[in-house]
Parts: C-alpha cells; structure tokens; sequence
C-alpha cells in the first residue's frame, strides 16, 4: 500500500509536474491561472474506442505478419497489356463464394431424402422467405461457373500461361475443372423431380461406359443396384461436403502459385531490350551496343 493514500488529502505533498497523472509542462505563473485542462474519462474512452479496430488488426497482425503477405498479393506487380480477360478467374472465384453462401442457406431446409427432398425444395420456393430468390441464384449461378472456368481455362491455354513455369497450376486447374463439373452434375439430382432423377440416371450410364474406370465409377455413383435412398445421400455427402472442401483447399493452392510466379504477360507483348551500355571494343570498332553499325541500321553480325 502506497504511504500517501494513508495521508488525508489536504497534508499531502502536491505531486510533482508529470507525476501521479497531473499534467506535465510549466507551473502556473500564478494561482489564478488554471492548469492545463486533462481529457475527460469519456474523451479518453471514446478516442480508445475510435482506434479500437486498429488496434486489433495491429494485434492480429504483430502475431502472423499477415500484412506483408496482403501487402505482396494486392500490390504485386503485372505485366503490361493485362486485359479483361484476366479477370476471369477472379470471376469464377467469385462464382465459386457466391454459390457456398448460397448453399448454405439452401442446406439450411433441404432435407436429403428421396420422400422429402422434392417438397422441401417447393417449400424453399414457395414459403421460406427469399427462398426462390436463393434457390433461383444458387441454380443459374452454376451454370455461371461452369461458362467461366471454361472461359478462364480458354484464357490461360490461349495465352500460353500452361507453360514453364506454370504447368503444376495447368494441372490443379484441371482438376479444379473435373470438381467443379462433378459439383454441377451431383446437385442436379438433389430436387430429385423426374427431371433430375432421369437426368441422373443418364449421367450414370455414361459414365459407366468409360475405359476401364467407367464400371466402378458408376456403380460407386449410384450406390446400389438402382438409382434411390442411397444415391440420394452419397450425391448429397460429395455435394456438400467432399467437393466443396477439396476445391476449397486446390483455389488456395491455384491462388498460392500465381502470386508466387506472377502473371503471364499476353503473346503479343514482348519483353524490352534491356538497355546496357555497349562492351568497349564494339564501340571501338563503331558498332552499337543492339549490334547494328550506328546511323544505317543494319546488322553487324556477318
Ligand atoms: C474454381 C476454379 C478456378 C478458379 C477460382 C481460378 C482462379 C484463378 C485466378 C484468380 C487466377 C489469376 C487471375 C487470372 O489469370 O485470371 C488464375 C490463374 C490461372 N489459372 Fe485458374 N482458376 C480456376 C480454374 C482453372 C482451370 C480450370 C485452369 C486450367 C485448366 C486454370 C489455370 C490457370 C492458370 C494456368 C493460371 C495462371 C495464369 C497466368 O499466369 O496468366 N484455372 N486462376
């Protein structure tokens, strides 16, 4: 315990400028000059409060150095001539949130069952609220994503981006490719109308006639003998919880590498020459530093 507090207030020793919180600076010339005015409680907790979001992206921050990576990925450097379509995949990613944000509220009364299923889908369209609004964006939107991953494969394939050094990301494109086609194929049963049962039946089938895989990979889909209960909820399982997760963790890879190895620049752009100084015995001998005579242009090399 301090000694002070033990002393009534008026005995006190007036405490020093600076110290036990009174305010810093000049004494008063004289007793009639008010001191310098302290912030108020209220002020000081509001000006806290004001940097309070600061304050907890610092701390975030000062424990992951999450900023330098954020730093090096938004400002990282492109080529010159990146266009439009280099925003496709930003686009299909954007395809990819829009349709998880909308599943999930579709999870949230959709019932996996080959009794249910149907009536809770007309339920979702007729009585939930925004019901159809989500259901309708959830639909049209993965036609969306498949047009742009198509798109955005056509882009880097015409662009040359599928080479040196970028063939691993070709790669886990491609199999972000057949993800993203299986999620489409397998949420098409989920209302489980006639449509999407014959429809499914179909796709089966087709996938039973492939090489050697094509057998165990359509009895693997449909889960039994005939298409029902089960298939139901092995389609459902994939749907929502194998697919989505596994494209998930390959666009974290996709995105890792093109900030890793930048952008290819479009074909039609070529890199500059790089301007060094000519080496002193071409310039002895009155050659350029491109390897053209000065003046006329043509070439030096014989
Ligand atoms: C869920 C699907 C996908 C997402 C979210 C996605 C996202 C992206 C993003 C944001 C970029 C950088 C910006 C751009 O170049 O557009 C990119 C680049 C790239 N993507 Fe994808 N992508 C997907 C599928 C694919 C597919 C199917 C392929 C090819 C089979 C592919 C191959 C590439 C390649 C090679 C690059 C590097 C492009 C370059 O260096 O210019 N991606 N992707």
């Amino acid at each position: 315990m301090k000694l002070d507090s033990l002393i009534p207030a008026p005995l006190r020793k007036p405490a020093r400028p600076g110290e036990n919180g009174s305010a810093k600076g000049p004494a008063p010339a004289d007793l009639k000059t008010a001191p310098p005015e302290r912030p108020s409680d209220a002020k000081r907790l509001g000006d806290k409060a004001k940097d309070a979001p600061v304050s907890a992206l610092a701390w975030v921050d000062q424990r992951t150095a999450a900023s330098g990576f954020l730093t090096g990925l938004l400002y990282r450097k492109v080529p010159k001539g990146t266009n439009w379509f280099y925003t496709l995949g930003s686009a299909t990613l954007f395809a990819f949130i829009a349709q998880a944000t909308t599943g999930v509220f579709l999870a949230m009364f959709y019932t996996p069952s080959t009794t249910q299923a149907y009536a809770s889908i007309a339920h979702i369209n007729n009585d939930v609220f925004l019901g159809s609004f989500v259901h309708g964006m959830h639909k049209w939107g993965s036609s969306v994503m498949v047009i742009l991953i198509f798109l955005h494969m056509g882009r880097t394939f015409f662009f040359g981006a599928y080479k040196y050094p970028r063939e691993l990301n070709w790669v886990i494109g491609v199999v972000l490719l057949i993800l993203t086609m299986t999620m489409a194929f397998t949420g098409y049963l989920l209302p489980f109308d006639q449509r999407s049962f014959w429809a499914s039946v179909v796709g089966i089938n087709i996938n039973g006639t492939g090489p050697v895989i094509g057998p165990y990979l359509s009895d693997f889909l449909r889960a039994g003998p005939e298409l029902g209960a089960t298939t139901l909820s092995r389609f459902y399982a994939i749907h929502m919880l194998l697919l989505p997760g596994a494209i998930i963790a390959l666009i974290g890879a996709h995105l890792y590498l093109v900030v890793k190895l930048g952008t290819t620049a479009p074909p039609w752009v070529h890199a500059e020459k790089p301007k060094v100084a000519a080496p002193v015995a071409q310039l002895e001998a009155g050659v350029g530093g491109n390897g053209t005579a000065p003046g006329n242009g043509a070439s030096a090399s014989t």
